[in-house]
């Protein structure tokens, strides 16, 4: 029942709202309109139309797991022929979904993530070491780029026992490009319906059936890999590492634990769906986030200040902090959560009703209906944050302003039973990765250097080169 919901003025036959539709940033065209049309409106490409929520009252609503659930929709949907049943792109009803999932949730523990800890610093040394070869040559470092490096290196040698190399290449890995390209042709097809695209996107197509697989290439040979060395990953240097509950990294668990009550296990084809997810969903957004903090660190030099002086404070000299100091970096947290604030890098998710229902006492809703919570306009909507909702102030998340706010203003992560299962992974990677970066750089933008955000269904600063100076008489 869509009939008061408000959409852009000007509609045409067939190609509906698709003509001011830029196909490159969705997100942020969306959230332009709706600041026009208010918190729910709706937008029609071709025979496609959406429902966007951005406004807090009726976002809390759908986040109401009573009475909505995860939809497998825009943007979701389209990955489902990468990533099948995997985690990340599961319906509700697949039985995969529940088994992969209380299989895996061990593997994100506090037990587990300690036991990540020293290998997150030897992927963040790898960075420094690089970093201070560009900042003693005077060049300015690649942010995007290096937290991309950064950021698989980790959930690939944390997660999978796999190094990817990526410092000791000049190009990003192919596997990248590969996840980029595929990320980049689902957010395309949300707009194309399935007719037009032998039209529209037959180039387009069968480059993206050549990028899906060279991904289950790649994690057909990880797997293969592990499988004739007998389990257990994280060889190469570290030794073996016991997470708790079992030992063995997120592959081990893919391929040898067994589900606690039912005795199941994952199946071959599920493995591979779900390598990809975590390979995937592991990396690039808190590669996003990172780069958007580093940004306004650089662009903020009094907040960096503060922020570098909560390092030193926390951390003294110690050299390779250790797993409990990082939880410790209170403002460095403020810093990383305001950046996923204004730039929320997995910028919208799906919710659909569970049985009839109206919402916001105004819009029935069917069974099944469903609507798209733009989050980065509920993470401005000023009724929450304020009239000015589009300044970065770390300060909105002290302890007093987080318990004055209401429930579900802030949801970078998603949220109910279907929320990132690597919520505490990327904020304690990212959190380490800042406070190192701050003790050891002075951070300052290029002149001139204006934030502009490209989308591939992820969201992450285009063209950021910062310059990195070491600080004087500190490790
Ligand atoms: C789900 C965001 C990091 C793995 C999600 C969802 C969001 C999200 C919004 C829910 C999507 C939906 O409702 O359709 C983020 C952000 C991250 C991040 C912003 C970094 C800053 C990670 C990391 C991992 C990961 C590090 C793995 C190590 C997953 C998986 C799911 C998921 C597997 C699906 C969970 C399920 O449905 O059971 N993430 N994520 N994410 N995320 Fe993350």
């Amino acid at each position: 029942e869509l009939r008061r919901i408000p959409h852009p003025p000007y509609r045409l036959p067939v190609l509906g709202d698709a003509l001011g539709t830029n196909l490159r940033t969705p997100v942020q065209e969306s959230l332009r309109l709706g600041r026009r049309l208010g918190p729910i409106f709706r937008r029609k490409a071709f025979t496609k139309e959406i429902v966007f929520v951005g406004g807090a009252g009726l976002a809390a609503e759908l986040a109401d797991e009573s009475r909505f659930a995860k939809h497998v929709g825009v943007g979701v949907a389209n990955l489902r022929p990468v990533a099948g049943d995997g985690l990340f792109t599961a319906y509700n009803h697949e039985p995969n979904w529940q088994l992969a999932h209380d299989v895996l949730a061990p593997g994100f523990s506090r037990e587990a993530m300690a036991g990540y800890h020293p290998l997150m610093l030897d992927v963040a040394e790898r960075l420094m070491d690089h970093w201070d070869r560009a900042g003693a040559a005077g060049e300015t470092v690649d942010v995007p780029g290096d937290m991309t490096k950064l950021t698989l290196e980790t959930i690939a040698r944390t997660g999978f026992g796999h190094d990817f190399g990526s410092f000791e290449r000049s190009r990003p890995h192919p596997f990248v490009e590969a996840m980029v390209g595929t990320l980049t042709y689902a957010q395309r097809r949300n707009v194309v319906p399935d007719p037009l695209v032998p039209l529209l996107l037959r180039g387009a197509s069968r480059h993206n059936r050549a990028d899906m697989a060279y991904l289950d290439e790649t994690v057909d040979a990880l797997v293969r890999a592990r499988r004739s060395s007998g389990g257990t990953g994280n060889r190469g240097g570290t030794g073996v590492r016991d997470h708790g509950a079992g030992s063995g990294d997120l592959l081990d668990r893919m391929l040898e634990t067994s589900h606690p009550r039912t005795g199941e296990r994952l199946s071959a084809e599920n493995v591979r769906r779900q390598v990809i997810t975590f390979l995937v969903a592991g990396h690039e957004t808190t590669s996003g986030a990172l780069s958007f903090a580093l940004h306004y660190l650089a662009r903020y030099p009094d907040l960096a200040a503060r922020a570098r002086a909560e390092v030193d404070r926390v951390w003294g000299d110690t050299v390779r902090p250790g797993y409990e100091q990082v939880a410790r970096l209170r403002y460095v947290r403020r810093v990383l959560d305001e950046a996923l604030r204004l730039w929320p890098t997995a910028p919208a998710f799906s919710r659909e009703a569970r049985a009839d229902t109206v919402l916001g006492g105004v819009h029935p809703m069917r069974r099944g209906a469903w609507a798209l919570v733009l989050t980065m306009m509920l993470h401005r909507d000023p009724e929450v944050w304020g009239a000015d909702a589009d300044r970065f102030d770390p300060d909105r998340f002290d302890a007093a302003a987080v318990r004055s706010r209401a429930p579900h203003t802030f949801k970078p992560f998603g949220t109910g039973a279907r929320a990132c299962i690597g919520r505490q992974f990327a904020l304690h990677e990212a959190t380490l990765v800042l406070g190192l970066l701050l003790r050891r750089y002075e951070l300052s933008p290029e002149p001139g250097y204006r934030l502009r955000v490209a989308e591939r269904l992820t969201l992450m600063p285009e063209g950021l080169r910062l310059n990195v100076e070491r600080r004087v008489g500190v490790a």
